[in-house]
């Protein structure tokens, strides 16, 4: 019997407590999970009785939650929760309850825990080569590369192993590729971005990241970058025209920064200032990508291209994974030794990576993400926009915000409670919903219906 096997023999059988009007943890937690292929089975202990209120933290929990204040370097703010396991859109934590999962470990989880198909391709491939560098050639990482070449953009892609990874690699090529397109020693090194954008925390996508509070305690960062305000093209396309733009990162649908999505006369304005001036312009699809929104790719449903699209989050389901996919007049540009990195596109990676291509790609499974999301987005509409805290509900496909007059903080802790995960963007003031793309409508139901319940929790 396998871990699976066995997980789905001895699976939890609590259900979600029915969301009580008002519950909530006494602090406020912001979420931060990640994700695994194969966990192992949770203990068969007791749940609270349905229609509890509060989740009280058992012993077994608190010895996690105290171990990782002493031995893990403390740089997450985490929800009150010690998850154990997965499967499908549930995940269980040590006490054995359920949870709903509409957080999908920050956008990653898109075909939810534990598939056995990823399963098995992650076991099989860990059994015949799990790493071996990128001295020599490895096939799934190349076969990997076709598939994502073929179904995009791109003419070629480099493998890294995150999304901040995956956007350092595209600043890295940005400020190459005009370095050859300068030979005259006059190239430009300076990048925009914009209001609300997230690209990571390593110095140079940190740089290009907004929020003022992730970059002030690590300054100087990567110098010359310059930050527009989200869909301001008149603005963009002076700083563009400046001449000392190297490359312009958005992300054609903001995650972290509360769930806005750009409209298609910002990207293609953009998409035109670039071509003018000799800009590069990235799409960082590290959130919004491989069919989160309905579409394969954002960038689809604009009809605009990029000249480098950045990938991570859901692409190996949980298993660490960027990608640079870049034209080739850039790929021209990049020589041996310009780039590179140890662990990034091994084999055991892009085999599972491959796995989660095969299903994302399948006839129909877009089609659904886009009908689940629209009827999601009504049923939340009819649902919540009574309540006077309630001010937004968007989104495109399966990435949804509820955006509040209030802190969200109370209403996610109420909703973890009453057995269903979520995150929260933007200035916290926003509920981000990011299921598993293979949620179904009863699940998406369900959570619509405890949030619902729970908006009482905004109150107190
Ligand atoms: C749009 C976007 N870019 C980049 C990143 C950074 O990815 P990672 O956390 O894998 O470094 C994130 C993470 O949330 C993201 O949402």
């Amino acid at each position: 019997m396998n871990s699976l096997q066995s997980f789905l023999a001895v699976a939890p059988v609590v259900k979600p407590a029915a969301a009580a009007a008002g519950a909530r943890l006494p602090s406020s937690r912001r979420s931060r999970v990640s994700s695994c292929l194969a966990t192992p089975a949770p203990p068969p202990t007791a749940a609270p009785a349905a229609g509890a209120a509060r989740r009280e933290l058992s012993a077994a929990s608190r010895a996690v939650m105290e171990d990782e204040a002493k031995y893990i370097v403390g740089t997450y703010k985490r929800a009150q929760v010690v998850f154990v396991a997965g499967r499908g859109c549930k995940l269980y934590d040590i006490d054995g309850r359920e949870y709903l999962d509409m957080a999908a470990g920050i956008a990653v989880n898109a075909l939810g825990h534990c598939d056995p198909d990823l399963v098995d391709a992650a076991t099989d491939q860990s059994k015949r080569l799990g790493h071996a560098s990128n001295v020599g050639y490895t096939v799934p990482q190349v076969e990997l590369a076709k598939r994502l070449v073929e179904a995009s953009f791109a003419d070629r892609v480099f493998f890294a192993n995150s999304g901040t990874e995956a956007n350092e690699a595209a600043i890295k090529f940005s400020r190459k590729y005009q370095r050859v397109a300068h030979p005259d020693g006059d190239a430009p090194t300076e990048f925009v971005s914009f209001s609300n954008c997230f690209h990571g925390r390593t110095m140079g996508s940190l740089a290009l990241t907004s929020k003022v509070q992730y970059r002030e305690p690590f300054e100087p960062v990567m110098p010359g970058s310059k930050f527009v305000e989200y869909g301001n093209l008149e603005e963009a396309k002076k700083v563009i025209q400046s001449g000392k733009i190297a490359a312009v990162f958005v992300e054609p649908v903001q995650g972290e920064g509360g769930i806005h999505s750009a409209t298609k006369e910002f990207l293609q304005g953009l998409r035109d200032a670039c071509d003018e001036a000799g800009a590069l312009l990235v799409f960082d699809e590290v959130q919004c990508g491989l069919g989160r929104t309905g579409f394969l790719w954002a960038y689809e449903i604009y009809g605009v291209e990029p000249d480098m699209m950045t990938l991570a989050k859901p692409l190996a389901n949980g298993l660490p994974i960027g990608v640079v996919l870049v034209n080739e007049k850039i790929a021209a540009a990049i020589n041996y030794g310009d780039h590179g990195t140890t662990f990034g596109g091994n084999p055991f990676v892009c085999q599972t990576a491959l796995a989660v291509l095969d299903k994302i790609q399948k006839p129909g499974f877009l089609a659904e993400v886009t009908k689940k999301g629209e009827n999601f987005r009504q049923l939340l509409k009819t649902k919540l926009s009574g309540n006077p805290h309630v001010k937004e509900i968007r989104g495109i496909g399966l990435i949804v915000g509820i955006e509040l007059d209030v802190p969200a903080g109370p209403l996610v802790d109420a909703c973890l409670d009453a057995g269903v995960f979520l995150l929260t963007a933007g200035k916290g003031n926003v509920v981000r919903l990011v299921p598993p793309l293979i949620v179904s409508e009863k699940e998406l139901e369900q959570a619509a219906e405890v949030i619902r319940d729970c908006l009482p929790a905004l109150d107190s």
